[in-house]
């Protein structure tokens, strides 16, 4: 159902300490009476501590990554089964560095969320052109092709367990971020694409912008019409920013 979410996608930040103390800190310091879901993906290593912390509020664990086997012989990696066992429900797919520096393909990816979806775990799914994609006009195709190619062949009912987010390459770490119409006109062709291959399903899929949201421009992203909240990557690691931009929703 779509709802509003704020995501902080922590990447390879924080060790077991620093996860504690941000998470207890976070309790005692969120705002009260907001229509927004929170989720925090630390690293795997603390995964366990955070959903142990966070058990009793309305916080959220996500994964940033997990592997599309059941189990095997896979050095290094981690499965659906092991996630949802410590209680993780939710997985960050197809995150633009995951594509970039670990060559996740779209065909990869298509097998990551099946396995997700079947281990019924929520998915966070990421799209996003780069800077090259922008200058030639080719942003919407290649977004197109982003979600054709791992989330078109999903039948209606598993898109009750998918959220997208749109993270242009370009805004993530970079200080730049989309002007919020790039991103209500990115936000609603994607909408406008999922509702072509699936109907009226569209206007219940949650939609977040990724890409350099802090506290100053958060509101203004967050008002356009299909932009549904925000997956934060820098200005979640400090605890006054992350509470600033759930209280710019
Ligand atoms: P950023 O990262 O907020 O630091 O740009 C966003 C993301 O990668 O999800």
């Amino acid at each position: 159902m779509r709802h509003k979410i704020i995501a902080g996608n922590w990447k390879m930040h924080k060790n077991a300490q620093e996860t504690g103390s941000f998470l207890n800190d976070l309790i005692n310091e969120m705002p009260e009476e907001k229509e927004v879901e929170v989720i925090i993906a630390p690293a795997f290593t603390n995964l366990m501590l955070a959903t142990q912390i966070l058990e009793d509020t309305n916080v959220a664990v996500a994964a940033q990554n997990m592997h599309q086997a059941e189990g095997g012989a896979f050095t290094g990696e981690i499965s659906a089964d092991m996630l949802t066992s410590i209680g993780v429900q939710t997985v960050i797919l197809g995150h633009s560095e995951r594509r970039q520096y670990f060559k996740e393909t779209p065909a990869l990816l298509a097998n990551k969320v099946d396995t997700a979806l079947r281990h019924k775990m929520r998915v966070i799914f990421c799209v996003g052109e780069e800077l090259k994609d922008r200058k030639s006009k080719q942003f919407q195709n290649v977004v197109f092709y982003q979600l054709k190619d791992s989330l078109f062949h999903l039948p209606k009912e598993a898109w009750e367990n998918i959220v997208i987010a749109y993270e242009p390459v370009w805004a993530i770490g970079t200080g730049e971020t989309a002007t919020p119409e790039q991103a209500q006109e990115m936000h609603q062709f994607i909408r406008e694409q999922v509702a072509h291959q699936y109907g009226d399903l569209a206007n219940n899929v949650t939609i977040l912008y990724g890409g350099s949201v802090k506290p100053d421009n958060a509101q203004t992203i967050f008002s356009q019409p299909d932009v549904d909240g925000g997956l934060i990557g820098g200005a979640a690691l400090n605890v006054g920013d992350f509470t600033a931009i759930i209280s710019a929703i």
